[in-house]
């Protein structure tokens, strides 16, 4: 079955209403912010569990046996809301998969075996490699070509339990491109159940025209296509690859203060290959998030808890290029709010895989499970600005949540990188189910 959004249709009083009873194990975040430090660690876990939505918001989520539970489910079946039995089986929020370059064409593996025999990320790119190459079957790509490439991608992560995702151009690296990109995303949003939150990347490497002139991009990026993506609203951040031989700090200052006064939210791409203190800038703007910090120090990672940024981290990213796990102990250790994120791209993650984020958090970067629930879901959507509304199984959010093919929420991580997504409800409908 291919998932297609469904829209609340109010001659059916039943839409977005489910109830799911019999579940084994029910364990969440709470709260309607990121979770900070030590917060993280500590999810509410029940055993024994109901979740009642309607009209695509939860009414009730806990224990079965309590009359406020038989009054939800009273109300759920006057409306004809359809009942499922979870049979025991575990249940978590929907995953928000907040950091991914998903709408892309054309793949890189031979890059991938390049890198297997010791070249690096980096080498690739200044041979003309990497973003480059991808640029260029980017602007080839149609519209159309791309909505498909990035429908098929959009049906896999939910497969896996994603309900919302960020998608960031940065592969047309011009006006136009770039503005196809996120055209082509807001027509996914409408087609796809997956909830699209779009971010500006022109910056994300230069391109041919402005070779060797960065800087000269960057003016041009500021001068012309910014205010065309602000006035069209087809981003809600700007984001950057604030990154040796990339773009400088300086730059990057000038565009992100561009992006601010235009209204968008911000995000950088820092201290992922070299430490040059992208982290520190992403403090001095009071940025949404910065993401990577493989190399982040750690004054810079205590300026960003201090101004409140949030740390995005995606091993799935440095497992594949083979570099060290961004240390996101310590970052949680001093009290910053960390999301756990895909970074799905055809160059440095060709991965989407949530389990196997689930696997390396826990097992290299010194993550208990409960803290990897909380950075994909309550921390995700908070990386989106969207922690009011979901990311967390409590009344008022939207009814996000995933039926596991295991009795305890803990076996995502424990039973690494095996497909455990039984059923996938987006807002109180049910948009993937294994079995279909
Ligand atoms: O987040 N670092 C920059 N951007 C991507 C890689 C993009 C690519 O290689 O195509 C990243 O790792
Ligand atoms: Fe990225």
């Amino acid at each position: 079955m291919r998932p297609t959004r469904q829209r609340s249709d109010p001659t059916e009083t039943a839409a977005g209403s489910i109830a799911i009873v019999d579940i084994g194990e029910l364990a969440t975040p709470i709260g309607k912010g990121a979770l900070r430090g030590a917060e993280m660690g500590r999810l509410r876990r029940v055993r024994g569990a109901a979740l009642v939505a309607q009209a695509g918001r939860i009414i009730y989520a806990g224990p079965q046996d309590t009359a406020e539970c038989k009054a939800a489910l009273d109300a759920a079946k006057a409306l004809g809301a359809p009942i499922l039995d979870a049979d025991g089986a575990a249940c978590v929020p929907g995953f928000v998969d907040s950091h991914t370059h998903f709408l892309f064409a054309g793949y890189r593996a031979d890059e991938f075996f390049w890198r297997a025999k010791g070249l690096s990320y980096m080498e690739i790119h200044h041979r003309g490699g990497g973003i480059r190459r991808t640029m260029e079957a980017t602007r080839l790509a149609s519209a159309s070509e791309l909505l498909a490439l990035g429908r098929a991608r959009l049906d896999s992560m939910l497969a896996m339990g994603v309900t919302t995702v960020e998608g960031k151009s940065g592969y047309g690296l011009n006006r136009d491109t770039e503005i196809r990109q996120l055209e082509v995303m807001r027509e996914l949003d409408s087609l796809s159940p997956v909830d699209i939150v779009s971010t500006f990347m022109g910056p994300h490497s230069t391109p041919p025209e402005f070779e060797g002139r960065p800087s000269a991009y960057i003016d041009y990026l500021i001068g012309e296509v910014l205010p065309e993506v602000a006035r069209l609203r087809l981003a809600r951040y700007a984001d950057i690859f604030c990154e040796k031989g990339v773009f400088g700090i300086d730059d990057s200052r000038r565009y992100l203060e561009a992006a601010r006064s235009l209204g968008f939210g911000l995000k950088i791409h820092a201290d992922e290959i070299e430490p040059l203190g992208g982290a520190g800038l992403a403090a001095e703007f009071g940025a949404a998030s910065a993401e990577h910090l493989l190399k982040a120090s750690k004054a810079d990672l205590a300026a960003m808890a201090e101004a409140g940024v949030l740390a995005v981290c995606l091993p799935l990213t440095a497992f594949n290029l083979r570099e060290p796990y961004a240390d996101a102990r310590s970052m949680i250790d001093l009290g910053l709010a960390v999301a756990l994120a895909s970074d799905l791209n055809p160059g440095s993650c060709p991965s989407q895989s949530i389990p196997l984020i689930f696997a390396l958090g826990v097992l290299y970067m010194g993550l208990s499970f409960d803290e990897c629930l909380s950075a994909l879901t309550l921390n995700g959507a908070a990386a989106l600005g969207l922690a009011g509304d979901r990311g967390s199984l409590e009344s008022g959010k939207r009814a996000d949540l995933i039926i596991l093919d295991a009795p305890e929420a803990s076996h995502l991580a424990y039973r690494s990188g095996m497909d455990l997504v039984r059923t996938v409800v987006k807002d109180g409908i049910v948009a993937f189910s294994s079995a279909s």
